[in-house]
Order: C-alpha cells, then structure tokens, then sequence
C-alpha cells in the first residue's frame, strides 16, 4: 500500500482502463459479477468523496490529518461496490434453485467475498504498471452520504476504496506492519488443524 502521491502525475488513461478491464475478470459466484466500480478522477469528484467520507479524523481546525492530506494527492479513486440482491436473484434462477432467497444458505458474504478479489486485481495491476495504490476503509456512518454524494443505488455497499497514482516522496507504511508477518507455519495446516 502506497499512502502518498505525486499530485501533479495522473494516471494515464489507458492504464485507468486496464485496471477496470483487470478488475472484471475477477471470479465471482454463479458468475453473478454482482460488483460495480465508481471512478473518481477530478478534483471536484474526488473532493466530493473525502468531503462525503470524511474516512480519517480532520484536526480540530477541520484541515485533513496528515493521511488525509497524503492520500488526497491520488489523482484516481476507485470505489468497488458490493450487490447483494444480485447475488440473491443469481442464485434464485432455476440452475442455483436458492428461491427462498434466504441469506443462511451463504457460507459466507459472496457478495463481498467477490468485490474484494475484483479489487486486489485493481491493486496488483497498478503494482505492475508501476503505479502506487492502498484500499481503505469507508466508515459505515458515512455510506449513507456516500451515497447521496453520487447517486449511488440503495443496494450497493462499498466494500471499500482504492487510491491510485504515482508515489509521492513522502509515503508512510503502516504502522501495522510492526506487528510482523504472520509465518506460514503460523497459519497453514497441513493434512489436519
Ligand atoms: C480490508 C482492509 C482495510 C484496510 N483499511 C485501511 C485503511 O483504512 N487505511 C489504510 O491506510 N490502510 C488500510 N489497509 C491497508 C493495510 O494497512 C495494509 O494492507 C497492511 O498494513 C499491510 O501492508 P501492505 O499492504 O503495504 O503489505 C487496509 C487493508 C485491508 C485489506
């Protein structure tokens, strides 16, 4: 993840197009594709968002934090949407045969499950073209003036947001990292748990 970008560096439209076109490729359930992707590449679009999201604390005086103020440089934001009633109409269809609809039938949030694999192609193609990117959370408080922000459907989640450009001089890892990467042999079983 890339925290800081170089403002005055867009993103060149044929790589903006790669990405989505990357994106969906993805895998998804029954083929449902129940995911959507909101570009933001001008200044007012992507104002809209931070002002909308407000996705990290501003200082008391209201300027943006120093996170903020970093990933506020990325020329392009892409938000992956999450579809749930997509997935539920998918699996309703005589081959799935799910008419119920009913949501304990999913193991776990497909939906979404979808959505996120949809968004790291998005990151691994910026990585090979060279580009930085970080996803990042939008607070759920804020979806709703997400939402109304850009007319976003009642039935679309955004699983999240990825910022998109050339990496500034001034980039900042997460702190979290100190927390190491977790081994393989901490996480893989092998033959049993
Ligand atoms: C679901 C998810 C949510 C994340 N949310 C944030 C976030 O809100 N802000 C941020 O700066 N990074 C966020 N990250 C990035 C992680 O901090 C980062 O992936 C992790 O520290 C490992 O660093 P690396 O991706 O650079 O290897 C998020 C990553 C994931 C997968």
């Amino acid at each position: 993840m890339v925290r800081d970008y170089d403002p005055d560096r867009p993103v060149p439209p044929e790589v903006r197009e790669r990405l989505l076109e990357h994106a969906i490729r993805a895998p998804s359930a029954g083929f449902s594709q129940g995911w959507a992707f909101l570009v933001l590449e001008s200044p007012e679009e992507r104002d809209r968002f931070w002002a909308a999201t407000a996705s990290s604390p501003t200082q008391p005086d209201g300027t943006p934090d120093g996170w903020q103020t970093r990933m506020r440089r990325a020329p392009l934001l892409v938000v992956p949407l999450s579809n749930k009633a997509a997935y539920l109409d998918r699996y309703a269809e005589p081959d799935k045969g799910w008419t119920d609809r009913d949501e304990a039938r999913w193991p776990v949030p497909y939906w979404d499950v979808d959505a996120g694999m949809a968004t790291l192609l998005v990151l691994l193609t910026a990585v090979d073209e060279g580009l930085g990117a970080c996803f990042f959370g939008i607070p759920g408080d804020r979806v709703p003036a997400f939402r109304a922000a850009f007319g976003v459907p009642a039935e679309f989640r955004p699983v999240g947001c990825v910022s998109v450009g050339y990496a500034g001089t001034d980039d900042r890892r997460s702190p979290s990292l100190r927390r190491g990467r977790r081994g393989v042999d901490e996480v893989v079983h092998r033959g049993r748990w």
